[in-house]
């Protein structure tokens, strides 16, 4: 079987393994929340080039300002933001990856930089930009080593790979090197690293970067399913609100490192007002729908065949609205349109400075 040794695309994530300080077994509690921030703050320190001069001048850029936040162990919560919010490098400093500037972090009652090494045991991430697989080698051979590093037994390994094959659909390309992978393979791959040794906390970031919709929807199928069967804790990062909406509760919106919005995912749409947009298509043209709704929640352009439909509010549902169209119409097709993440986010401030 290969080695650790083997190279590996991306850097080194969540397996245990480096050089990671002495045991810290016992310092965590069953019963610590999955993730406390506690006024976190990371700089970075970059070199500038100054105009006209080929010295560099250095300067700080702060890319996680302030962020408090507590994550119970059960909780699924989508962490968004624009690009350059500071997500990832919440991420890598919850991992263990990056030592904060100051503040605390606790994930699983754990110090993640000293104790990183206990911490991969507990938690499975996939950053969506980087793999853990190792490139060169077949996918299959790449779990038999995370397995290894984890101490799972074969049978353990065997019958948790069995379940990940069947959830992610890994059975086509299992014998291939990774090097060989679609994207949406490849990230299925990932997915499948991460969650090998069942981990109780699962960190996802960005991991339906550039899938398409039915790779999309495969992907959050089989983590809904997961964490049903494991009750695991759930933080995810994402440009999709689809991933938010089928995968989480609560959503978190972060701007320019600090928190701008924390709540329930049912009350952010809602409080903000966002029209989301049904577009559907009829069999036969028809002049104006009946549908439920005020002029306030309900906004309609129709052009016989082809009518969109602008709704908000709590009370105005996809399936209501397909009740009303049903009665009057037959549907050919339809899709539904979400307001971006980042609209979403400048709405919260807009309002802020309102
Ligand atoms: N290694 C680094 N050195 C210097 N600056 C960095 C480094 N990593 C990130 N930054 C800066 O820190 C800020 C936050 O970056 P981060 O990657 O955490 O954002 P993000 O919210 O994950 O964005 P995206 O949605 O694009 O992934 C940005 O201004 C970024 O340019
Ligand atoms: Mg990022």
């Amino acid at each position: 079987m290969s080695t650790p040794e083997h190279s590996r695309h991306g850097p080194s994530t969540s397996p245990p393994g480096g050089t990671a300080p002495p045991d810290a077994r016992g310092s965590a509690s069953e019963s610590a929340p999955a993730v406390v921030l506690d006024r976190l703050r990371r700089d970075y320190v970059v070199r500038a080039p100054v105009a006209g001069s080929r010295r560099r001048r250095r300067q700080v850029v702060r890319a996680v300002d302030d962020v408090s936040l507590r994550i119970e162990r059960g909780e699924t919560v989508g962490f968004v933001g624009a690009n350059g919010a500071g997500k990832s490098t919440t991420i890598k400093m919850m991992t263990g990856i990056l030592q904060p500037s100051s503040g605390t972090v606790r994930v699983l009652g754990r110090d993640p930089v000293p104790e990183r090494r206990h911490l991969a045991r507990e938690i499975g991430v996939v950053f969506g930009q980087r793999s853990q697989l190792w490139w060169d080698l077949p996918l299959r051979d790449s779990y038999r080593i995370l397995a290894s590093m984890h101490r799972l037994t074969d049978r353990v390994r065997e019958a948790r790979l069995e379940r990940l094959v069947e959830g992610l659909d890994l059975g086509g390309f299992l014998n291939r090197p990774v090097r060989q992978l679609s994207l949406g393979q490849r990230m299925r791959g990932e997915v499948a690293a991460a969650l090998l040794h069942s981990p109780g906390l699962v960190v996802l970031d960005e991991p339906t970067i550039g899938l398409d919709m039915v790779s999309k929807e495969g992907l959050r199928r089989f983590l809904r399913e997961d964490r049903a069967e494991r009750g695991t804790t759930l933080f995810l990062t994402t440009h999709d609100m689809g991933d938010v909406e089928r995968l989480c509760d609560r959503i978190v919106v972060v701007n320019s490192g600090t928190v701008a919005y924390d709540g329930p995912l049912e009350s952010f749409r809602e409080r903000l007002g966002a029209p989301r947009e049904l577009t559907v298509d009829l069999e036969e043209p028809a002049a104006a729908l009946d549908l439920p709704g005020t002029a306030s929640t309900l906004a309609v352009e129709a052009d016989g065949i082809r009518h969109r439909i602008a709704f908000s509010g709590a009370e105005l549902t996809v399936p209501a609205l397909l009740t009303a169209i049903n009665r009057q119409a037959e549907v050919r097709d339809l899709a539904l349109t979400e307001p971006a993440i980042e609209d979403l986010v400048r709405q919260i401030y807009a309002r802020d400075r309102r």
